[in-house]
């Protein structure tokens, strides 16, 4: 790996030193913290200094430090919590090293301090520290939230290290090209990439993020220099009219014009809501797509569709819209729920099905399991597998572009799925649902003949390991499933159209499937696993 300089930045408390000397002895570089080595060559404590040679003389020792070790390599610097906040000390070790912000729950920050007595928090000798402690954060919410992120709570410092490690091996800039009708533009994916938005994207005018309130605090001010950011409420129910008259409203009122590009920073919901206004304001105006959940990463944010709900049905408005790029950060997945990255894994599983070959191997062999959480795969891993997901989906939307054959094979286990969400009543999530629905198209598969018996029970574990509920509970009935089946179909004969596998990375559009085919696999399914 390139020697370039590791720097640790964040609030007390979150493992700037610990992790730090972890991450120097596994990479193999040099440990510096700026506090200690500011005491040493100065001979005295920081509070001696603050008080014989007053705050500005020690901001001034920090200026000289930061510009020293810009010029070094292979070192791994813990800042004094202050130092990056200051824009040239900051321009200085971002010119020749790689940022990143340790961040932690207050609760998890006030445990840590207290337990550590090697230091004096004199900041937090007071009546409520936690009260101090979430004061002081969202002081410094702004400051800190212009590096990339990586969670600590709840992680060991030797995992919050492996996970940076992956980040930093993850190569920044694995880059596929996309050719769509009357466009062509690049799938970014890297680990840490964000900042560079705006030069990955090739963005010259004025910036606008649309985002939501889970994700636009965490990583809107890491995009770089963003002219405009607008938050929405989170969720499918949001992805409506009004919300896009409210973005686009906010868009006027800032005087956003056609030169402009909107970046959709978000999940699935976002990508909709964003491409949508992006396809629309001022009659179309530039959109890249920056996918922050593992479902938007290899499925929504491709293929050029963007669209809202109407009170009737789910993306009954919409157009196609192509992006100008997609750049996906797989460090953002770091923040994603363990239940929203399993979802997630359930429609890689499935490209891994359609596309065969390395990708459906790499998750079947892959050392990572749902057990291991809250360690999720390093960020290489996630790397690869989100390209290697995205080819799937890019061969086969270029092959048919305007959705009239091949692309029906994206569907697999999706008559299945989505009978199983209404028939839930959506208790059942739509990742759980694609779950139940691939090893449903397996069954159902080996049922009529078309692939070996012992490709549901390999399906299976895959998802198991992800996861990810193999079995329809049994609180759903299979009538109603099968009704459902039957009204999505618009048909009510005695046989169906369904997509199926002959094996792994051969999927073919099956007609004329038995009812009676399908209700006995929807049987099998609910015996227990
Ligand atoms: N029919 C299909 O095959 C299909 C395809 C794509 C999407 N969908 C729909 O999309 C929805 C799920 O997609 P999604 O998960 O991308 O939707 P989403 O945009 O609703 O994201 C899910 C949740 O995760 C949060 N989130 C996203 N990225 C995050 C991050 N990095 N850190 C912290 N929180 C983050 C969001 O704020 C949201 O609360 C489902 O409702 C599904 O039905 C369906
Ligand atoms: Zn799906």
């Amino acid at each position: 790996m390139e020697k370039v300089n590791i720097v640790l930045t964040g609030f007390m408390g979150t493992g700037k030193t610990t992790v730090g000397k972890l991450l120097a002895q596994q990479l193999g570089f040099e440990f510096m913290d700026t506090d200690v080595l500011i005491e040493e060559r100065a001979g005295k404590t920081i509070p001696e200094i603050f008080e014989q040679m007053g705050e500005a003389a020690f901001r001034q020792m920090e200026a000289d430090l930061a510009r020293e070790l810009a010029d070094r390599q292979g070192v791994v610097i813990s800042t004094g919590g202050r130092m990056m906040l200051d824009p040239d000390n900051a321009a200085a070790l971002t010119s020749t090293g790689r940022v990143f912000c340790l961040v932690a729950t207050p609760e998890e920050i006030l445990k840590r301090v207290t337990q550590d007595d090697d230091h004096e928090r004199p900041l937090l000798a007071v009546a409520d520290p936690m009260k101090r402690i979430v004061d002081l954060m969202q002081e410094r919410e702004d400051d800190y939230g212009r590096f990339p992120q990586m969670q600590t709570s709840q992680k060991s410092p030797d995992v919050v290290s492996k996970n940076l490690i992956g980040i930093l091996q993850a190569n920044p800039d694995l880059r596929v090209p996309i050719s769509a009708s009357m466009a062509s533009y690049e799938f970014i994916v890297g680990g840490g990439i964000l900042p560079f938005v705006s030069h990955l994207g090739g963005i010259v005018g004025p910036m606008a993020i649309v985002t939501d309130t889970n994700i636009g605090p965490r990583y809107a001010k890491s995009c770089g220099a963003v002219d405009i950011v607008i938050q929405v409420s989170p969720g499918q129910q949001h992805k409506t009219l009004e919300t896009v008259q409210q973005i686009s409203e906010q868009l006027v009122e800032q005087g956003f014009d056609r030169s402009g590009t909107i970046v959709g920073l978000g999940g699935s919901v976002i990508s909709g809501l964003a491409g949508f206004v992006a396809a629309t304001y001022m009659r179309g105006v530039d959109l890249v797509h920056c996918p922050t959940s593992l479902l938007a990463m290899i499925d929504t944010s491709i293929g050029g569709k963007v669209g809202i709900n109407l009170p009737q049905g789910k993306n009954l408005i919409g157009a196609f819209k192509q992006p100008k790029a997609v750049i996906a950060d797989v460090a953002t997945l770091q923040s994603l729920s363990p239940n929203e990255f399993a979802y997630g894994m359930a429609e890689v599983i499935k490209h891994g099905l359609i596309g065969g070959g390395e990708l459906f191997e790499s998750i079947k062999n892959g050392s990572w399991t749902w057990e291991a959480w809250p360690q999720q795969p390093p960020a290489a891993v996630l790397q690869d597998l989100v390209a290697q997901a995205i080819q799937v989906k890019i061969q086969i939307v270029q092959e048919d572009p305007f959705e009239e054959g091949r692309r029906a094979v994206l569907n697999l286990g999706h008559t299945f799925a989505h009978a199983i969400e209404h028939a839930s009543d959506h208790t059942v999530s739509h990742g759980e649902a694609v779950a139940m629905g691939l090893v449903a198209a397996s069954n159902l598969s080996a049922r009529q003949g078309y692939c070996p018996k012992h490709l549901q029970p390999t399906i299976e574990t895959v998802l198991a390991n992800a996861g990810l509920p193999c079995r329809i509970p049994a609180s759903i009935s299979s009538a109603e499933i099968l009704t459902a089946i039957q009204r999505d179909k618009k048909r009510r004969g005695e046989r169906l159209r369904v997509i199926l596998l002959r094996d792994v990375g051969d999927i073919f559009v099956a007609e004329n499937v038995p009812l009676a085919a399908i209700q006995a696999t929807l049987t099998a399914l609910r015996t227990p696993a």
